[in-house]
């Protein structure tokens, strides 16, 4: 049987793969088949932040295919939203069970759920009977050990997932450590749902030990490599010959600053929001440290757009 083409998913990385950026990311480069939206806390009735909504609203989100991607341990709050997401056409949602920080884990929300296996089932009964959508998780192998992941898997197995996507690291791992590949392959052959692969693809050599090591997994997820090289996705299936890349690095920076200019009001916003990106993008470059160093400190948008306009022209290599 002919094997289905890969599928690369654009991670959920709050603070930088927003409705902006998606849409910009889309008009500049090919080779991502869809992302999934930076995780929308659960609120209650009262609280609902249309903000939150409009991030994934598909009008808004018609060059890259989106699902919205919830967190939060409260059923009912959960049904709300994905109540409201379906209202706006989304047919499918994701659960964040996946988040690291202590601030949320410790609340019991993202991987302090997965020591929980009862609470995950107790909630999947209740949440799959009252939506309309259908869902998939995001998780880790656990939230202290590696091995929570066994107790998860045949709670995952009662009930219908779109798929799971499974970054192969602990909660309080973070990112430190390699993603454990033995433990992703032994759990994607434990359960009967599809598994989706995450964590630090980066470049060709990495992509090509998942896919020797995992032939039947179709669908990888990437977040912080296309944030260092956002031609990954188009190199890793073959699409474009890779000229002009640093033109093209500079017009989709442009243009990601005239987006996120026209929401911002504060040059500390946009500037702010503008040198996260050089944190994952400017190492990619060779012989650049002093001018991204400048960028980096640049505290007016005069100076910001002089010294990434100096970026650009001043012959850089990137990734070669
Ligand atoms: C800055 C940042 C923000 C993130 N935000 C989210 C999020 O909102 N939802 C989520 O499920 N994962 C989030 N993640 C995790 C990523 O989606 C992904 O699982 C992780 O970065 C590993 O994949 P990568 O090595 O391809 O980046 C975030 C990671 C980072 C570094």
């Amino acid at each position: 049987m002919e094997k289905s083409p890969v599928r690369i998913i654009l991670a959920p990385l709050q603070g930088f793969t927003d409705v902006t950026f998606r849409n910009v990311f889309a008009r500049h480069f090919s080779g991502v088949d869809g992302a999934m939206a930076p995780f929308i806390p659960t609120m209650g009735k009262k609280k609902l932040k249309l903000s939150r909504l409009n991030d994934v609203a598909p009008e808004n989100n018609k060059s890259l295919f989106t699902i919205p991607q919830i967190l939060g341990n409260n059923a009912e709050d959960f049904i709300f939203l994905a109540g409201r997401l379906h209202d706006l056409g989304h047919r499918k949602i994701n659960w964040n069970l996946g988040c690291p920080y202590a601030k949320v884990a410790n609340k019991n929300r993202g991987s302090g759920l997965l020591m929980h296996p009862e609470k995950i089932d107790a909630f999947l009964d209740t949440v799959l009977s009252g939506i309309s959508n259908t869902l998939s998780v995001k998780i880790r192998l656990g939230r202290q050990s590696k091995n929570e992941i066994q107790k998860l898997l045949p709670v995952f197995d009662k009930y219908p997932l779109d798929e799971i996507i499974l970054h192969p690291r602990t909660g309080i791992q973070m990112y430190e450590g390699a993603p454990d590949h033995d433990a992703f392959g032994e759990a994607s052959r434990l359960s009967r749902h599809s598994f989706v692969y995450n964590g630090d693809i980066t470049d060709p050599a990495s992509f090509q030990v998942l896919q020797k090591r995992f032939p039947d997994i179709r669908s990888f997820m990437i977040g912080r490599g296309l944030l260092s090289n956002p031609f990954l996705a188009e190199t890793l299936k073959g699409l474009q010959a890779g000229k002009n890349k640093i033109s093209r690095l500079k017009d989709f920076h442009d243009d990601l600053f005239q987006g996120y200019g026209a929401i911002y009001s504060g040059p500390a916003h946009l500037i702010g929001r503008m040198k996260g990106f050089w944190g994952y993008l400017g190492p990619s470059f060779r012989g650049k440290d002093k001018l991204l160093k400048h960028i980096l400190k640049s505290e007016s948008i005069n100076r910001y757009k002089g010294f990434a306009a100096d970026f650009f022209a001043s012959g850089s290599e990137f990734l070669s």
